[in-house]
């Protein structure tokens, strides 16, 4: 089992849409999921249309009234079981608990339902209070969801350091994964928001984003997570992405040791950074880059990649001819990731053999594009 906190003591950057979605995507794969809410808000609750004031809570389980597993509320989404939060958990923070087990209650009453999971995911408040310290100190990951705004990235040092001191106090490593949210990369702004995370926190930025979208809005307004409410959106497949990373990275801790994983990362990241660099970059000039496929007549083909967010077909012109499919970008020189969408289903470019992996476990084929030269790939 493992468990993941999802935290950032700003508010408002996407973490409970994110825990929200993020369980479900989980419990899409099969995996046995708790949505743990930890915020005396209960958006958790509210996001799976489960919220009800009059529930019992961990607060309830803290004073040790009953026990957690009877606050469970089973099967709210396919996988999905919510330990539900109400304002009454706010109380929680003033508890008289002894000093040497403050950060531990949460960990002690995981402890008995552990068995019956794979995955805790725990929506935290936007504050580094008591909550947040017990979700912290269990934590097998610290997912932070980062705005990609202005003030976005303010409190993340503190974060780093609230996180460290709590890994040496319990003496083992917690290690942190960043993920932009509400990232809008038709803006300027936004992009070089994305570069400046990329350059400060290299290592720790997952390669998937979430982009700003009011569908999100809306699924919370149905009390729907958003595969369920649009599972085609860009947002689902984003956080289906986030999932399968997750779950790579998690077991790469178990399967794969510590410093092939961080190795392996750190080569990512370089590859994300060349990929940034060059569509931040701003010289040479843009040019018109065809991708011909010959092997796919009559069938529904979208190209996405790093150069348009990954959304099938964006900014991409198509052309049929002869049964040769051409899809044609505008682009800027520099090295890109792309796949194909063929009849709704994701794949590498067959036709060629310049690929890296990519995290849900399949490849991306790369395209370099020169300066000057109109290129022709694949
Ligand atoms: N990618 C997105 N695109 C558009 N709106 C979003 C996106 N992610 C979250 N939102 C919206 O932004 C608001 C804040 O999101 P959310 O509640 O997930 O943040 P939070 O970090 O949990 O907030 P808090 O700190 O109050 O707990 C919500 O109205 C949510 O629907
Ligand atoms: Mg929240």
């Amino acid at each position: 089992m493992k468990i993941i906190a999802v935290a950032n003591q700003k508010g408002g950057c996407g973490k409970t849409t994110t825990a929200i979605n993020l369980a479900a995507c989980l419990g899409k794969k099969e995996q046995r999921v708790l949505l743990l809410d930890l915020d005396p808000q209960g958006h958790s609750s509210l996001g799976f249309g489960v919220f009800n004031e009059d529930a019992r809570d961990l607060y309830d389980v803290f004073t040790g009234e009953i026990s957690l597993e009877e606050i469970i509320l089973p099967n709210v989404f396919t996988g999905v079981d919510v330990v539900p939060a109400t304002k009454t958990l706010a109380a929680a923070e003033h508890l008289p608990v002894r000093s040497d087990e403050r950060d531990k209650q949460l960990e002690k009453h995981l402890a008995e339902i552990r068995d019956r999971y794979d995955y805790i995911v725990i929506d935290c408040p936007p504050s580094m209070g008591l909550l947040s310290f017990n979700a912290l100190t269990v934590a097998d990951l610290v997912l932070i969801p980062i705005e990609m705004s202005l003030f976005g990235m303010h409190g993340i040092d503190r974060m780093y350091e609230t996180v460290r001191l709590l890994s040496e106090r319990h003496g083992r490593d917690i290690p942190i994964r960043l993920l932009p949210t509400l990232v809008d990369s038709r803006t300027r702004l936004c992009r070089q928001f994305l570069h400046e995370v990329g350059e400060r926190f290299a290592d720790d930025v997952l390669s998937v984003m979430v982009q700003f979208t009011v569908r999100l809005k809306e699924a919370v307004r149905e009390g729907m997570p958003i595969v369920s409410y649009d599972p085609a959106s860009t947002v689902a497949v984003q956080y289906d992405r986030l999932a399968n990373e997750m779950i790579s990275i998690l077991q790469e801790k178990v399967d794969v040791g510590a410093e092939s994983e961080a190795r392996s990362r750190l080569n990512a990241m370089k590859r994300a950074f060349e990929e940034a660099r060059s569509r931040l970059g701003g010289h040479g000039v843009r040019q018109r880059v065809i991708l011909r496929f010959f092997d796919f007549e009559d069938r529904d083909v979208k190209l996405a990649g790093s150069f348009n967010d990954w959304r099938p077909d964006q900014g991409v012109v198509t052309r049929t001819n002869d049964g040769i499919v051409e899809k044609i970008v505008m682009l800027m020189p520099g090295t890109y990731q792309y796949r194909l969408i063929v009849d709704g289903i994701w794949q590498e470019d067959p036709s060629n053999p310049e690929q890296v992996p990519n995290y849900s476990g399949g490849f991306n084929s790369l395209l370099q594009v020169e300066e000057v030269h109109e290129t022709a790939g694949a």
